[in-house]
């Protein structure tokens, strides 16, 4: 007689029945085989042991007996991802001559993908006639293993093995919890295996590890841009949460244009000279700026009143006290009550007296070859507190009358004058840059050296003759004068830029604003371009040129500017070779006409 909490019992236990199988699958008896170390009862066979089939022996002849110590093993024809083992004993209790209580008694169990790597499993129920192994989470296996132990026989009707249902696609693993990530198609599901290689971001065999930081993309090999605060990037996609000022785009893998910088490259560069690039990081020019403005960015323009490179010069004495313009140093409306020049620095004299330098010559240009050597540099080196460029530097002063060139002038033969000549003070030295030994160039100073700003000392061009006399001897305040010379280029150079091969030095190029130009020569690019400056005399703009001193092949060129400027005058302020080392060619013919 069922009572009605019987019947509840019944129904919850088929539910509940329900539930636990769900998803379980029974393994199949076809293509598994069966080994034993064991001896067999009479025909009581292994293969018995996975047919099928449970029940009574006698009647059934579906069990397995062996002799114990034992194992008996059971190898499925692929690996399944086992949730459940269930070993059916025999049901005949009632014969006399079975001991059915210790038929599965003593028994280990193990199971693995093979019989080097099974691992034992505990029985979760178990009663006279059946054992079952509950497995959580489901273990891959290929290979289950019975061993009886103790003595009698091992009897074992049926092992029944449930595998989880197969993986959808793009799932793998126990209980189907891992995701695969095949580049193409789906995963092995027990092992994750993709047969095509991993999707960006993954890697490993299974494809289930995920790139190391600081790394993206397929099989991981690509780095991850400059993103903001070292941040890593998307392992994915490569995809930066920002990026580190100096880049953009969204691997943040593009620098900035040139000309800008900064965060998301949205500052613009200051006013680098040579329009060279600042840093795309810190906006810091690498070099100089642009005559007009200092700082490290260079978007700071000059003080009123002060000009040029790092705003380093003061301006002239211009109309009414204005500011000078900061690029070039012209006065803008002219300059104030007895000073002349575009820069108004010279001294208007009440009474004209002939310059001490040149102004005898009236009406000659002379032309000052300034070479700065080697030697010079060297020595500043060795001598970095003193500078003795003067010292090298003969000019030879000479009558234009009956002047010929037909010697090289050397320092024997020709009077040193050492002085602030206008020329040479208004020359190239304030940048030196000399080819090394490798015919490479460098610069010859540290950039951004600190200088001090001094005042021009003006002299009266009348007591110009008097101080050169009274202060010969005393190196030091030519010394001071040639150090207010600011460094490095003072004033656009773009047409010398452009001009290879026709500037010897780096950095060291001939101005726009002052440049010879020579007369174009049709099909010939920059051929309107000499390293060589106008130079202003006393009261007389363009008296003088300075120019590079002609090496192969630009003597051409320097014949040229000779003709064409009427030049009749040329002072040499170097000699051929100084130290070993060539510094002129030698443009002139001695007892020979050369042609150029
Ligand atoms: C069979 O295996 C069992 C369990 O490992 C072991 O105890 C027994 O000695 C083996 N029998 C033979 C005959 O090798
Ligand atoms: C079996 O049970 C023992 C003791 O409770 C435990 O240490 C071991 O991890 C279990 N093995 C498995 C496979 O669950
Ligand atoms: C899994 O993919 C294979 C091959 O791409 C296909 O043959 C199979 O039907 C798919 N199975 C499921 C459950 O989507
Ligand atoms: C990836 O899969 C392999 C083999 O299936 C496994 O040994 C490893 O632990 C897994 N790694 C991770 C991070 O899940
Ligand atoms: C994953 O399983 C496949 C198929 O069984 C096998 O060929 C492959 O070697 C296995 N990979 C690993 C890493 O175990
Ligand atoms: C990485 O990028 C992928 C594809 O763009 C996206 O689906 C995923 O959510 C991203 N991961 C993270 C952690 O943001
Ligand atoms: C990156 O910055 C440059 C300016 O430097 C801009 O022209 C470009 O459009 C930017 N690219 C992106 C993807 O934002
Ligand atoms: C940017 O500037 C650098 C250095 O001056 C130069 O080498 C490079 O060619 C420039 N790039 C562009 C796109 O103008
Ligand atoms: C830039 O020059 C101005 C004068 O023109 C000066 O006041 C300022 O200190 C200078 N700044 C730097 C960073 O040198
Ligand atoms: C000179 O400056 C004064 C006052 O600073 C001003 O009144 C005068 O108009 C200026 N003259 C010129 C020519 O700019
Ligand atoms: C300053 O002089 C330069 C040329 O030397 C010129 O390009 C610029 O326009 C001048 N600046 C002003 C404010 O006049």
């Amino acid at each position: 007689m069922y009572t009605k909490e019987w019947i509840y019992l019944f129904v919850l236990g088929l539910v509940l029945r329900t539930r636990i199988c769900a998803g379980n699958v029974r393994v199949s008896t076809q293509g598994a085989t069966l080994s034993t170390n064991g001896s067999i009862w009479d025909t009581w066979a292994v293969e018995r042991a996975f047919d099928g089939r449970t029940g009574n022996p006698g009647e059934c002849g579906c069990c397995a007996a062996i002799e114990r110590p034992t194992w008996l093993q059971l190898n499925l024809p692929q690996t399944y991802f086992v949730k459940r083992v269930v070993l059916q004993g025999r049901t005949d209790r009632h014969s006399i001559s079975v001991d059915v209580e210790h038929q599965l008694r003593n028994i280990v169990m193990v199971g693995g993908y093979d019989e080097h790597h099974m691992t034992e499993q505990n029985a979760t129920l178990f009663s006279d006639i059946k054992r079952t192994y509950d497995i959580r989470p489901p273990q891959a296996m290929q290979a289950i293993r019975v061993i009886g132990l103790e003595t009698e026989y091992m009897t074992i009707c049926e092992i029944e093995v449930y595998r989880q249902e197969d993986c959808m696609n793009g799932t793998y693993g126990p209980n189907c919890e891992s995701r695969c990530h095949c580049l193409k198609g789906p995963c092995d599901t027990i092992n994750g295996t993709c047969g095509s290689g991993c999707q960006a971001g993954w890697r490993g065999a299974a494809c289930n590890e995920t790139c190391d930081n600081g790394l993206y993309g397929r099989d991981c090999l690509t780095q991850c841009g400059y993103c903001l605060n070292n941040a890593y990037c998307n392992k994915t996609s490569g995809v930066c949460p920002g990026c580190a000022a100096g880049y953009n785009g969204s691997l943040c893998k593009d620098e900035c244009e040139n000309g800008s910088h900064g965060l998301r490259c949205q500052n613009m560069c200051g006013n680098c000279q040579n329009k060279v690039p600042c840093n795309k990081v810190s906006g810091v020019c690498p070099g100089e700026c642009e005559p007009g403005y200092n700082g490290t960015m260079c978007k700071d323009a000059c003080d009123n009143g002060w000009y040029g490179q790092s705003c380093l010069t003061q301006c002239g004495k211009c109309l009414n006290n204005t500011a000078c313009n900061k690029t070039s140093g012209m006065c803008p409306d002219g300059c104030a009550a007895g000073y002349t020049g575009s820069l108004c620095i010279g001294v208007i004299q009440s009474e004209l007296i002939g310059p001490a330098v040149g102004g005898s010559i009236g009406g000659i240009v002379i032309i000052a070859i300034v070479i700065v050597s080697i030697i010079a540099i060297r020595r500043r080196r060795s001598t970095p507190t003193k500078r003795h460029q003067f010292d090298d530097i003969p000019v030879a002063i000479q009558n234009g009358k009956d002047f010929k060139i037909d010697q090289t002038p050397t320092t024997s033969d020709t009077k040193p004058l050492k002085g602030p000549n206008g020329a040479i003070l208004n020359a190239v030295y304030a940048n030196t840059g000399s080819p090394e030994e490798d015919g490479l160039y460098y610069n010859s100073e540290p950039l951004h050296r600190k200088r001090k700003r001094t005042e021009i000392r003006l002299i009266a061009v009348d007591k110009l003759q008097e101080f050169v006399r009274d202060n010969y001897q005393n190196k030091t305040i030519f010394q001071q004068d040639f150090d207010k010379i600011p460094y490095g280029l003072q004033h656009p150079t773009i047409v010398a830029s452009a001009a290879t091969g026709k500037n010897r030095y780096k950095d060291m190029y001939a101005y726009d604003h002052s440049r010879v130009i020579l007369r174009t020569i049709a099909d010939e690019p920059n051929s309107d371009y000499i390293n060589a400056c106008h130079v202003d005399g006393y009261m007389e703009e363009k008296k003088y040129i300075a120019s590079q001193g002609p090496v192969n092949p630009l003597i051409g060129d320097f014949w040229r500017m000779v003709w064409e400027q009427d030049v009749f005058i040329i002072v040499m302020a170097t000699k051929l070779v100084e130290e070993g080392k060539m510094k002129c060619l030698k443009y002139w013919g001695e007892s020979k006409p050369i042609i150029h």
